[in-house]
């Protein structure tokens, strides 16, 4: 078997943070390298500075690390994107036309771009949204999703390519700090809980997004990725789900182990982002193609969150990402 070298960018975000522990337990430590803009210390494992735009060094790390894989993650989120549409598409789209050109000239065989439910929009059916929809979205992070989407697809058919795409609902984990997305209210309201604050969320009390835990969105990134090749049908996003919920659900199941919890609901611009996305996920071709199940409920994932995160906070406030 070819020894495989993995390359993870933006590996101290979100999923980053994750996903990069768990490759290294996987594949080696010698055998994955984490990148990112800047350097934090919560990831234990072979960190290079890269910036995606920097195609010259971009290039050099690749050869240097004689790296086989990418698993490219960085990107700005959906709320943050909107502050400045251009700079995000620049990172956003022509970052991601970095990583497939030189996976394309420098023998990379296998590339992972995430994707998320911020495809989605106006003219998208609301519920149980099946694979191939009208897409239509209202957020500059959403159009580089589908145009990112539909480079890979050109990429995989045109020079035959390996590149894989999920499209991750809200992800929730107590391991990271989500930052500049709309569906990160789902893990701020967990911290509030924990430390016996007041929570001031930025949705309506009734605004439904598909979520999942972060156990499962990376216990799904790396099936994706391991599947035989042929199990791979789409060389765009896989739609995978695993259950969808309010803020007042949240902080109702919250309340249950705080019953003294507050929450105050004061929507701010990322009501209309949340609105345009949808309410819920048919998965069905994800589990059709390569035996996709989410593990976790709803009721599992928030009893999981508060016992993870009174461990963390008994140490301290957390260093997050
Ligand atoms: N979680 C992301 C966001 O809220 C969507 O992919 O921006």
């Amino acid at each position: 078997m070819q020894k495989e070298n993995i390359l993870i960018t933006g590996s101290n975000g979100q999923i980053g943070t994750v996903l990069s522990q768990k490759l290294i337990e996987i594949y080696g430590y010698d055998n994955v390298l984490t990148t990112d803009i800047g350097h934090i210390d919560n990831i234990h494992g072979r960190f290079e500075k890269l910036d995606i735009m920097d195609v010259g060094h971009f290039k050099e790390i690749i050869h240097k690390y004689r790296i086989t894989q990418i698993y490219h993650l960085a990107s700005l989120l959906s709320a943050k994107g909107e502050k400045d549409p251009m700079f995000t598409w620049n990172i956003n789209l022509n970052g991601l036309l970095n990583v497939l050109n030189l996976a394309k000239d420098n023998n990379i065989n296998k590339i992972f771009f995430p994707s998320s439910i911020a495809v989605f929009g106006e003219t998208t059916p609301k519920l149980n949204t099946a694979q191939d929809v009208p897409l239509l979205p209202d957020t500059v992070y959403g159009i580089g999703k589908v145009t990112g989407e539909l480079w890979c697809n050109y990429y995989s058919k045109r020079y035959d390519m390996d590149i894989r795409s999920l499209r991750y609902p809200g992800i929730i984990g107590y391991q990271s700090l989500p930052g500049g997305g709309t569906t990160d209210y789902a893990v701020d309201i967990f911290h509030k809980a924990v430390k016996h604050e007041k929570y001031n969320c930025f949705l309506e009390k009734d605004t439904m997004m598909p979520m999942m835990y972060m156990d499962d969105a990376i216990h799904a990134t790396i099936m994706l990725m391991e599947a035989p090749k042929e199990k791979i049908k789409l060389k765009y996003g896989y739609n995978i789900a695993a259950f969808s919920f309010t803020p007042e659900d949240i902080y109702l199941e919250i309340k249950k182990y705080y019953p003294d919890f507050e929450i105050e609901y004061n929507p701010d611009f990322r009501q209309k982002i949340a609105d345009s996305w949808v309410k819920s996920i048919d998965d069905s071709k994800a589990r059709e193609d390569w035996a996709w199940k989410p593990e976790y409920t709803f009721e599992h994932m928030v009893e999981s969150m508060i016992r993870h995160l009174r461990a963390i906070y008994k140490e301290g406030e957390p260093t997050l990402s």
